[in-house]
């Protein structure tokens, strides 16, 4: 088991390790590179610092999980690598062109619902299609497809008001997989779902990463889904935001959700969790002194 990185900052050490570690020791341009990325926000209680000179760069076909408690910055490294958010200070390149903006290579998924409540559950997942300019035949041929691979089939002429959240954050998930990516954001996208889905989802998540040979930056807190999913797992730090660790998951491909009972799947989710426990506790003392300072003013 590969474990790379000290206390911070290890982030902008590891960067040219990694682009080795990630083409069995050849170095290759990674499809997206960000360098010492910081932002900052101003708050009515003065300027914070979300994300600290986050360095980390992802090869094609890659998969690599961003990992860290609540408000650690995950989501606001998500916004400025898919263009929606500007950065205070660094770099962000995608196949080597610098990130001004939405990017036709990106394809994301929110955390936040973000479904077309107009569109039925077919329509919404056809929209990139329909927006690429498809014909109508091939758009329902393929947003059918999608809809049956997240398990919807049968609910493709609901609307997303009669479906649960589950089913909602589902729907998001085929469109941005139907619209076949090259490079694929997707924050916390499993978070609704129960643990049998999400495992199950993510072994399709997988099917396609490997047939499209997809570079996926997945964001979420959650160990399981990390260690199933990664090449990679970068584990964050509380506020703020650094890249604590490195850790190569060096578990066999092609990979399904049975790897979840073995002894070595076990082991990588012991080591994150001891980095993360540490972050998480940081995040919840620091919440709870703010909250006690709202109180006393
Ligand atoms: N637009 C904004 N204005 C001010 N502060 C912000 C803004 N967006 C995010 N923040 C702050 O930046 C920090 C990081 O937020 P972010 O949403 O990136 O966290 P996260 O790691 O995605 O958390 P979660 O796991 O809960 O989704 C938080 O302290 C948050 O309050
Ligand atoms: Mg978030």
């Amino acid at each position: 088991m590969a474990v790379h990185g000290a206390p911070m900052p290890a982030s902008a050490k590891t960067t040219h390790e990694l682009e080795r570690s990630a083409s069995g020791g050849r170095a290759v341009a990674p499809v997206l590179r960000v360098e010492n990325l910081v932002k900052r926000f101003d708050t009515p209680e003065g300027p914070i610092t979300a994300v600290d000179r986050v360095s980390f760069s992802v090869a094609q076909g890659e998969l690599i999980s961003l990992i860290g408690p609540s408000g650690c910055g995950k989501s606001t490294v998500f916004n400025i690598v898919g263009g929606l958010v500007p950065m205070s200070e660094g770099r962000v390149h995608v196949n080597g062109e610098a990130i001004a903006g939405p990017h036709a290579a990106i394809g994301m998924v929110f955390q936040e619902e973000s479904t077309f409540p107009w569109r039925t559950v077919l329509d919404n997942v056809a929209f990139p299609l329909e927006i690429a300019g498809l014909r109508k035949s091939e758009r329902i041929e393929r947003g059918m497809h999608y809809v049956k691979l997240v398990g919807l089939d049968g609910f493709e002429k609901r609307y997303p008001a009669e479906l649960s959240g589950g089913m909602r954050q589902r729907v998001s998930i085929a469109r941005a997989l139907g619209s076949a990516p090259k490079m694929l954001l997707m924050d916390e996208p499993f978070a609704s779902l129960d643990e049998q889905t999400r495992l199950l989802l993510g072994d399709k998540v997988l099917q396609i990463q490997q047939e499209l040979n997809q570079t996926i930056l997945l964001i979420t807190h959650n160990i399981t889904e990390a260690v199933q999913l990664s090449d990679r797992v970068l584990v964050m730090s509380y506020r703020p935001g650094r890249i604590k660790r490195v850790v190569e998951i060096d578990l066999p491909r092609p990979r399904t959700s049975a790897i979840v009972s073995s002894d070595a799947f076990g082991r990588y989710v012991a080591a994150i969790w001891g980095d993360l426990r540490e972050e998480a506790s940081r995040g919840m003392l620091s919440e709870e002194a703010q909250s006690s300072r709202h109180e006393r003013a």
